[in-house]
């Protein structure tokens, strides 16, 4: 990542997308404190909304180091927050990054998350990113989580395989369904 990388905000043609502050904590409690949302997560739903408080300062934090990015999604019309993506993790060494996404279940189904995604994949893999060189990116999906398949299948995404018991949480092991989507493979949509 460059130094003192600005927060890029970026917009499509029904969203804004831009850093998280502590006026979402509403909104970022609703989103997960729903337990639909986190079915497939290795958290429990929230049940404080200094959890939400905690998380945004968890993902600014994350930024800051340059270890991860997570923005806001928000609906343009209206400003309210929908969702939040970005990625956990990058290795710049390794050229590869993983990404995170999650939306307001009454918003599911309206082509938001590919929308959202579509745009963050076609920043990082564009000529001018400031995220420097990356040649993969890597989602990882609970079995059953088909809306997460479905939207990264989309994007071009290819499921490489599955990592038996390769997560471990709510007391049990999780076999997680693995994504790459190479960056020659990768058309803005
Ligand atoms: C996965 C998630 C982000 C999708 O968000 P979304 O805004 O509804 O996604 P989109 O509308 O862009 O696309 C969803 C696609 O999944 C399909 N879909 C939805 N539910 C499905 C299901 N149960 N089985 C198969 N496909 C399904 C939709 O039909 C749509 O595909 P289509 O456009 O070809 O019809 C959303 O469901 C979510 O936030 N889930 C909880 C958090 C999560 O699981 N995050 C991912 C962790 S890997």
């Amino acid at each position: 990542m460059q130094t003192n990388l600005q927060f890029p905000n970026l917009d499509t043609a029904r969203l804004t997308l831009n850093t998280l502050t502590i006026d979402d904590n509403d909104g970022l409690f609703s989103i997960f404190s729903d337990q639909a949302v986190v079915k497939f997560y290795n958290i429990e739903a929230f049940t404080s909304k200094q959890q939400s408080l905690d998380l945004i300062d968890f993902f600014n934090q994350r930024f800051k180091q340059q270890e991860g990015i997570r923005w806001a999604i928000r609906l343009k019309e209206t400003g309210e927050l929908i969702g939040t993506c970005g990625f956990n993790s990058f290795n710049s060494k390794m050229h590869n990054a993983v990404i995170g996404y999650e939306f307001a279940s009454d918003h599911w189904g309206k082509g938001y998350a590919t929308e959202a995604l579509n745009a963050i994949i076609a920043l990082v893999y564009s000529d001018n990113s400031p995220f420097g060189e990356l040649y993969r990116i890597q989602a990882d999906t609970m079995l059953g989580n088909n809306a997460s398949e479905s939207v990264l299948k989309k994007l071009g995404f290819k499921q490489e395989g599955i990592r038996r018991a390769s997560g471990f949480w709510k007391n049990q092991y999780h076999d997680l369904t693995c994504f790459g989507l190479l960056k020659p493979e990768f058309t803005p949509r």
